[in-house]
């Protein structure tokens, strides 16, 4: 009977390969195009609780800020405004992934980075010159765009590249570089906000540009992926390319797997009409779902808002700065263990481990806040014990989400999806994404000044949901090769039905085993 988890390696292909230094390097480069997104997620929460660039463009907000007399912690640091400026990008960013889709399709994943690094730059330089409000949103529309064409291509980009037994380590690259981009940019902020002058937030948003220039030049460095090629037409080419990425000439097997996968996206006309086909409707429901759950996590409220999270708790401004270092820190050092055991563990251990670590953190923390600040949020001195705890169970809260929700947030979309509809889904993930980062961005501040500490346990509603969800609905990938992945949807105790048999790789001729240690139901 079909599983409720999955199945293991999935009809018995094993392609021949090695994890070449070859197809290494070339991951590690394209898997820079995350710090794009990292940097930025990390630069504009510290950039707009600097007075200097309050003072320059939002007066008013400044003024309200210092002239606040109210008495609720909560409610103490809601501006709208400012908002607006963190969360536009992200708009863009939508728009983007959609227009990225063809380019991707049409052009090969490559041309979507160096677009998207491109449009990056430009607006990382424009935004570190900025003189007028309209300067600044120019500049976020630009960023915005280019995180649109980065996050649409790199992970399908890493997904393909990959040998089938290092594809979660690999595509995980991605999400490091998010993390470390994150990472870098807190520990700018902290800097660049003691510069004399006041100027310090044009080197944090001018210093976009760095991590641009990285995607920039290695997407020029980059060879396109052999799926790419061949559903280009160059199926000489393309082969070449598959021997010395796998290291070894035996790879026909792959090849024609490939070529078959192009041919069936061939007959495909309109890819966003097809993802409403039924036997899509496992993977239109994924492209969904798993960024809007990414998103419900919680995240990016300590992604974006940690420093003013921290004083609302009672923090000092450098103490708060300090609390966001060490957060983003074990953001990087979980995602790691992610990448250590993601191809070992499997997906759905991550996720359920990962969504029950974070559950416990949300209750404790709301505990915590409730208790100290009651339902009228009355100011008060913190305790320092107190205070450690908090920031602890964040601590652990973050490393939970670092090796669940984050990086299988990108992984999964990128590797269920079949050639013929993978650009096109992959950018509804993207705009799924974008818009519910954009939402969160937006309305948290607004949320926490009235639902109080009751927003963790929000949270945490939507953790337990998402965590059924895992357990249920989503079947194990692990180990599986991506033009193959129909069989696990085939095998699974609620999604066969929407399978065709001639979605099946080999005409549906192949070994349907499941594989060992899963309940079925
Ligand atoms: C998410 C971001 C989040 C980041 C944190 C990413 O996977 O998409 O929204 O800020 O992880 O590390």
């Amino acid at each position: 009977m079909p599983a409720v988890g999955g199945i293991g390696p999935a009809n018995g292909t094993a392609y021949p390969g090695n994890l070449t230094p070859f197809v290494t390097i070339t991951c590690i480069v394209a898997a820079m195009g995350g710090l794009i997104f990292g940097y930025d997620i990390g630069i504009s929460g510290g950039v707009t609780s600097m007075d200097s660039f309050l003072k320059k463009f939002f007066p008013s907000v400044y003024e309200k800020e210092n002239a606040d007399t109210s008495t609720n912690q909560y409610c103490k640091f809601n501006s709208p405004t400012l908002t607006m400026f963190t969360s536009s990008l992200y708009l863009a960013a939508l728009l983007a992934s959609l227009v990225a889709s063809s380019v991707t399709r049409l052009f090969g994943r490559r041309l979507s980075m160096l677009i998207g690094g491109i449009l990056f730059c430009i607006g990382a330089i424009v935004n570190g010159f900025a003189e007028a409000v309209w300067m600044l949103i120019v500049g976020r529309l630009l960023l915005g765009f280019g995180i649109g064409f980065a996050n649409q291509s790199v992970p399908l980009y890493l997904s393909e590249m990959a040998p089938y037994k290092f594809r979660g380590a690999l595509n995980i690259g991605f999400q490091l570089s998010i993390t470390i981009g994150i990472l870098v940019a807190n520990v700018l902020n902290y800097f660049f906000a003691k510069i004399k002058g006041g100027w310090g937030w044009r080197l944090s948003l001018g210093g976009a540009v760095v991590p641009a220039l990285i995607i920039t030049i290695g997407s020029l460095l980059l060879t396109d992926t052999p799926n790419s090629m061949i559903e280009r037409g160059q199926f000489e080419g393309a082969k070449k390319k598959l021997i010395k990425i796998r290291g070894v000439d035996n790879v026909d097997e792959e090849y024609e797997d490939l070529v078959a996968a192009s041919e069936a996206s061939k007959k495909v006309e309109h890819p966003w009409r097809n993802l409403l086909q039924t036997k899509y409707r496992p993977h239109l429901t994924m492209a969904i779902l798993i960024p809007f759950f990414q998103q419900l996590t919680g995240i990016n409220v300590i992604m974006f808002y940690a420093p003013v999270l921290f004083k609302t708790i009672g923090f000092g401004s450098d103490a708060s700065l300090m609390s966001a270092v060490i957060t983003g820190l074990v953001n990087v050092l979980a995602t790691l263990v992610s990448i250590y055991g993601v191809d070992k563990w499997g997906r759905r251990f991550l996720f359920l481990e990962g969504g029950i670590q974070m559950l416990i953190c949300q209750i404790a923390v709301a505990a915590f806040i409730g208790a100290k600040f009651g339902v009228n949020g009355e100011p008060g001195e913190l305790p320092k014990w107190y205070a450690v705890v908090v920031v602890l169970f964040i601590c652990i809260y973050v490393a939970g989400f670092a090796w669940s929700w984050g990086p299988l947030g990108w992984l999964v979309p990128s590797e269920i999806f079949p050639l013929e509809i993978r650009s096109a889904a992959q950018s509804i993930n993207v705009s799924v994404n974008m818009i519910f980062t954009f939402l969160i961005a937006q309305v948290f501040l607004e949320m926490l000044c009235h639902m109080k500490f009751g927003l963790f346990l929000f949270f945490a509603f939507w953790v337990v949901v998402m965590s059924i969800f895992i357990f249920f609905f989503l079947p194990e990938t692990k180990g599986v090769p991506i033009e193959e992945m129909a069989i696990v949807w085939k095998n699974h105790w609620y999604w066969e039905k929407y399978i065709p048999d001639d979605a099946l790789p080999h005409g549906g001729n192949g070994n349907l085993e499941m594989g060992s240690g899963v309940k079925s139901v």
